[in-house]
């Protein structure tokens, strides 16, 4: 339910409108309170009296209305509410939002809001698929705005596609998901994620098979229990998850300083598979190819993000979690890799490719701790994301760990403790 919350609903411009009053129904009958914005546009699909009738309160338009500038203020309109929701989000609006701008009352609540924002984009599909729109979307994911849909399917406009805006009920959804408070609220985590890439030269790099699956879900399953989460991602190929707060790294090196400069956090989960070597003889310009001549690349080490995290004197986060790939005795190198780099927990996983993990939808890991090592079975990644990022919360908020070796049909060794 979501009584005693608050929205503040900005109504975009598009034929999705439409959907919009059975999304304030929803919410009133959910027992949350509507404040209506309509966009000069939106005013074009909905009017603004079927739109005020449903949410039984005035609905708000103009940016420069002096008399609720008197009573109300934009500023004031933007922080009253508890979730920011755009529905439709257009292609314009997003561009807004990505760019800072405020030349409308919608656009300027957007930029004077201190709560959480949704969007849920709708447009012609070439218009999404557009590289500005996709870029506007890395931006506001980047940002931290969460977003739901758009969903594939015929458009108004006769084409087909991503871009029909999410139906009011999985709107509601995201919603509910929104201002749930999960155990994590309020608790800023870092996760890493993704290859990274070495550059030989300013066109060619050394990086790994690393897809960044298994660290984006497990940023997506702390942020959906509330955790305040920084991804810090390498070119990974699945997109980053929406609520969370990204930086784009290259290299191993980027991502040690994008890892310092997140702190502090209470807790790190390190799933990147980080480059151990670097080439110190990198090329400033293109290698040529010159017959009968190889060239001779010299490396040099990375440093051990996850080492130097876990061995801070000051400042060190509660709970650090390392991953381990391996591909030939894998407990055993994975223990002694927790050893050596002092971190809390290590997710050990089997990374030869006759197992199809990396890279691939499914995973099978070992959790091992100060006091032994939890088989899990195989399952979706972003099952053992789930089951991790439950693991993180009951840790940092202290509190016992059930018996969910039992509950869960995995197997331990030794005795466990959160
Ligand atoms: N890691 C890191 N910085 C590095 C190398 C690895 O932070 N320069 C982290 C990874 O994010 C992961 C863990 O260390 O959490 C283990 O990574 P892995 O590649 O399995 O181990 P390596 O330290 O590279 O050891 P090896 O390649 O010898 O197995």
């Amino acid at each position: 339910m979501l009584a005693g919350k608050r929205i503040l609903l900005i109504i975009g411009g598009g034929i999705a409108a439409f959907k919009v009053p059975e999304l304030i129904r929803l919410l009133r009958s959910a027992g949350a309170a509507v404040t209506p914005v309509l966009t000069r546009a939106g005013a074009e699909f909905v009017t603004p009296l079927t739109i005020g009738a449903l949410a039984g309160e005035a609905v708000h338009g103009a940016l420069f209305d002096l008399t609720q500038e008197v009573d109300i203020g934009h500023i004031q309109l933007s922080r009253a509410a508890d979730l920011v929701v755009v529905a439709p989000a257009t292609a314009d609006l997003m561009a807004k939002m990505a760019a800072g701008l405020a030349d409308d009352l919608a656009s300027t609540l957007l930029l004077a809001t201190d709560k959480r924002v949704l969007i849920a984009p709708a447009m012609n599909v070439r218009m999404w698929q557009h590289a500005a729109t996709q870029r506007n979307l890395a931006v506001l994911c980047g940002d931290g705005i969460g977003c739901v849909g758009p969903n594939d399917g015929d458009m108004a406009c006769g084409e087909y596609g991503p871009g029909r805006m999410a139906e009011p009920a999985e709107i509601m959804a995201a919603i509910r998901a929104q201002l749930t408070d999960g155990p994590l609220k309020g608790r800023r985590v870092l996760v890493t994620s993704g290859p990274t890439h070495e550059p030989i030269d300013p066109v060619r790099y050394i990086a790994n098979r690393s897809s960044g699956a298994q660290g984006t879900a497990i940023a997506r399953a702390l942020a959906d229990l509330g955790a305040d989460v920084v991804f810090v991602t390498g070119p990974a190929t699945v997109p980053p998850p929406a609520g969370v707060q990204v930086v784009r790294v290259e290299t191993a090196a980027q991502m040690l300083d994008a890892v310092m400069a997140a702190l502090p956090v209470e807790a790190a989960v390190m799933a990147a598979a980080v480059a151990d070597w670097r080439v110190a003889n990198a090329g400033a310009s293109k290698i040529k190819k010159v017959a009968g001549r190889l060239p001779v690349l010299e490396f040099t080490e990375n440093a051990d993000i996850l080492a130097t995290l876990s061995q801070m004197t000051t400042g060190r986060p509660r709970l650090v979690v390392g991953f381990a790939a391996e591909t030939d005795d894998v407990i055993a190198h994975a223990t002694a890799k927790r050893a050596r780099k002092g971190c809390d927990w290590i997710v050990a996983n089997d990374v030869r490719p006759e197992t199809g993990i990396m890279g691939g939808a499914e995973n099978a890991v070992t959790l091992i701790t100060a006091d032994g090592t939890e088989v899990w079975p195989r399952m979706a990644k972003e099952a053992v994301a789930v089951r991790l990022a439950a693991r993180v919360a009951a840790h940092l908020s202290g509190a016992v760990r059930p018996d969910s070796a039992a509950a869960s049909g995995g197997s331990i060794s030794g005795k466990m403790k959160p």
